[in-house]
Order: C-alpha cells, then sequence, then structure tokens
C-alpha cells in the first residue's frame, strides 16, 4: 500500500477538534503516511511538525514535506521524546497535538516487516528497523511458541520441566500446531 492509498482513521474528526488555524503551529507524533498532517495543512494555513519513528514513514514522506514547504517538517523519532525533539528544532509552544496510535497499514502490508496477520513473515516487528527484533526478545525470555495458520501463541512453562513438555509436544502437534522450542525461533 502507497501513502496515496492509505485511508487514515477518523481523520476528518481529528482535524475537526484539533481546529487548525491560520498561523497555528500543530504536531502529528505518529505521522504514518501523512493523513492527519495533510488534512491539518489543507484545512488552515499552519505548520505541522510530524514524528514517526518508522524510517520508512519518514521517507515515504517526503514528497509531501516538499509540497508544503516549508510548512510540514518530518522528524524520525518517538513521540515520548516531543519536548526533546521540538526543542532541537528551535520549537517552544504548539497550538496541538494529534497521535493516532498503532501499526500502520503499510507496517501491515509489508510481510517483510513481521507485523502481517495474512502473510507469513520473520518474527520481526520492529518499527525502527533497529534494535532487537521480536525473535531475539522471545528467545531470550526462553518462551515456548506454537504456530498454527500463521498465527503464533506463546507460553512460558519452566514448572513442566522437559519431561512433562516432551509429552505435551505431540498432543499440540496433533492439533495442527507447529512447536518451537525456547531460543529456536527463526
Ligand atoms: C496508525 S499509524 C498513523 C497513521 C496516520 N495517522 C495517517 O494518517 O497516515 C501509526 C504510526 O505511528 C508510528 N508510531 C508508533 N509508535 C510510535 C512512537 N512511539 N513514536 C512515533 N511514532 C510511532 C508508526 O510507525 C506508524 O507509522
Amino acid at each position: 500500500m502507497t501513502p496515496a492509498s492509505h485511508v487514515p482513521v477518523l481523520q476528518r474528526e481529528v482535524v475537526d477538534a484539533l481546529q487548525p488555524r491560520d498561523g497555528g503551529r500543530y504536531v502529528d507524533g505518529t505521522f504514518g503516511a501523512g493523513g492527519y498532517s495533510s488534512a491539518m495543512l489543507g484545512r488552515a494555513g499552519c505548520e505541522v511538525i510530524a514524528i514517526d519513528r518508522d524510517p520508512d514513514a519518514i521517507a515515504a514522506g517526503r514528497p509531501l514535506a516538499e509540497h508544503y514547504a516549508p510548512r510540514l517538517r518530518l522528524i524520525e523519532g518517538r513521540f515520548g521524546d516531543m519536548a526533546e525533539l521540538l526543542s532541537a528544532e528551535g520549537v517552544g509552544q504548539v497550538d496541538g497535538v494529534a497521535l493516532d496510535l498503532g501499526v500502520s497499514s503499510m507496517q501491515l502490508d509489508q510481510a517483510g516487516r513481521g507485523f502481517s496477520f495474512r502473510a507469513s513473515g520473520p518474527l520481526d516487528m520492529r518499527m525502527e528497523r533497529s534494535g532487537r527484533s521480536a525473535a531475539d526478545l522471545v528467545n531470550e525470555a526462553k518462551l515456548n511458541l506454537v504456530i498454527r495458520n500463521g498465527f503464533a501463541a506463546m507460553f512460558y512453562a519452566p514448572e513442566l520441566g522437559v519431561g512433562p513438555l516432551q509429552q505435551i509436544i505431540p498432543q499440540i502437534q496433533a492439533l495442527g500446531y507447529t512447536y518451537v522450542s525456547p531460543g529456536s525461533v527463526p
């Protein structure tokens, strides 16, 4: 899915609530495909500072930033660091902040990123594309994993010990699940 084909959730309602005004300055803390930012910039002669932790979202947003230059600024980072990120841009006060929390459809639709419910992919799930992956965390936590039809369930069962667990595994497999032992998630 391209940013242009992405349909933002509650876009009009969010912009109605923010009531952007000419000369105002707003933060879109979860830029994604830029739906909220575009709607704010289209509604008034305001400025938007857009933040996203996903480098792909920031890269895909460059044409939009050029289109609205200099009213749209893109920052790669986390909205939890908003005060520091804005301060680094020389921005003190803002007139409103929008947050659209969660995963974007662009992230969900790319199987290789590991967020998809439909397509198989690596257990990655890193919005920032760096640091420890979901597979690293699962392996470090010594979790057992069962997978069926692309859906995974994890359980922590050290109290069972190796013997009883070995007895359960054939039953899990008979139900059509694949068992993945701790530390061996690809
Ligand atoms: C539901 S999408 C936002 C869609 C956006 N409102 C639009 O109209 O296209 C959520 C976005 O928030 C980003 N995100 C998630 N957690 C974040 C965080 N802590 N800081 C910054 N961005 C974050 C994701 O990378 C994703 O691009």
